[in-house]
């Protein structure tokens, strides 16, 4: 059997791997992108996935509140410099909206999810929560509005949001610098994250697969971040480029490495929601299945209403823009029938609660 092979076995098995063995694990998907240890490692992903959560997938309605944001960071096609971009904001009225429409299609979980807004003040924010809440006492709520104080955070929970979503981007320093501008520091993330997971949060992390300056270094130290947090949820999506951003002409991650780290993330932290991202089914028109085949478990159809989805464009070519959330969630529900998965109708919290 290949050293690669007994590493996954053994990381299967311990739920682990030294830092120096991730890295030569990474070195080498890098180099050969070898076909027949990825679906090695995909099967697992799958079965790991199978013995927790069966053939369930969660849905989870994203509701894209804001495209206007404070930073600028070189990949992201809502940073303040685009000024292409279109921004918008809905008012309180309209994200109620999206959630009772959510509702009625049998959602459970809203995800607010915007650029960093600070005309959504810890206040706003707060306010929104508890009417949601309010609402609907049944459902989670999920916030995903990047980098708060402490305090703001706690407020947000004391208002009733369950879950919190703040990708690390990279655990790598020098890389976290090459994709970020000197006001954002990966320090200061670090300790978001930390907060979060303190106040109570289910708390997710995670990576943007191939961006640029990624090396098998990095992805070894995302790992070994990832495991030390303990996150009860984990982003991971392919870098997608964006035109109108500094990175418009780097290369996308791919499907492949996606769906390997998807499911080595599966075998590290069994329990884990881990979600087919949007931007996997950007670059492969089934790589939403293929990554529920890999061992993701969560997926996130878009509540926000038609008109305001094409502003909200992070990278090029995003998918879902047009149609309804109801005809979405239908096409869906056949989609996942057909890998023999089952959308299920309930909040669907981390199974470590
Ligand atoms: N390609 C893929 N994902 C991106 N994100 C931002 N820009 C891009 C891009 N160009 C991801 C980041 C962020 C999440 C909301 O979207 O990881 O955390």
């Amino acid at each position: 059997m290949s050293r690669e092979k007994e590493w996954i076995d053994r990381l299967e098995e311990e739920k682990e791997l030294k830092q120096e063995e991730w890295e030569a694990l990474f070195q080498y998907w890098l180099d050969h992108e070898d076909k027949e240890l990825l679906s090695y490692v995909c099967e697992k992903g799958k079965r790991v996935k199978e013995e927790t959560f069966g053939n369930k997938v969660y849905i989870r309605g994203l509701i894209e509140f804001t495209s206007y944001c404070k930073n600028d960071c070189y990949y992201c096609g809502l940073r303040k410099s685009n000024k292409e971009a279109e921004r918008y904001r809905l008012d309180e009225e309209t994200i109620l909206d999206c959630c009772e429409k959510g509702y009625e299609l049998g959602f459970r979980t809203f995800v607010l999810q915007g650029g960093e807004d600070f005309f959504f003040t810890a206040d706003r924010i707060g306010e929104l929560v508890r009417k949601i809440k309010g609402k609907f006492p049944d459902c989670a709520v999920t916030l995903s509005e990047g980098e708060r104080d402490f305090d703001t955070y706690k407020a947000w929970f004391d208002a009733g949001a369950d879950r919190y979503l703040l990708r690390h981007e990279t655990a790598d320093e020098a890389h976290y610098r090459l994709l970020h501008p000197d006001s954002l520091s990966l320090e200061n993330r670090k300790e978001c994250l930390r907060n979060l997971k303190k106040i109570g949060y289910q708390t997710g992390c995670g990576i943007m697969v191939g961006s640029p300056g990624q090396t098998a270094r990095c992805l070894a130290e995302d790992m070994v971040f990832m495991k030390e947090l303990h996150p009860e949820m984990v982003g991971l999506g392919p870098f997608i480029p964006q035109h109108a951003t500094p990175f418009a002409d780097q290369k996308p991650g791919t499907l492949e490495e996606t769906l390997f780290i998807l499911a080595l993330v599966r075998l590290m932290l069994p329990k884990v929601l881990l979600p087919a991202t949007t931007a996997l089914g950007t670059i492969h028109p089934e790589g939403r299945e293929l990554g529920i085949l890999s061992g993701a478990n969560v997926v996130m159809p878009n509540l926000s209403p038609s008109d305001v989805r094409k502003k909200y464009l992070l990278y090029d070519n995003k998918i879902a823009t047009g149609a309804e959330a109801a005809e979405a969630l239908d096409s869906l529900r056949e989609r996942m029938k057909a890998i023999g998965c089952e959308i299920a109708v309930d909040r669907g919290d981390s199974p470590e609660l």
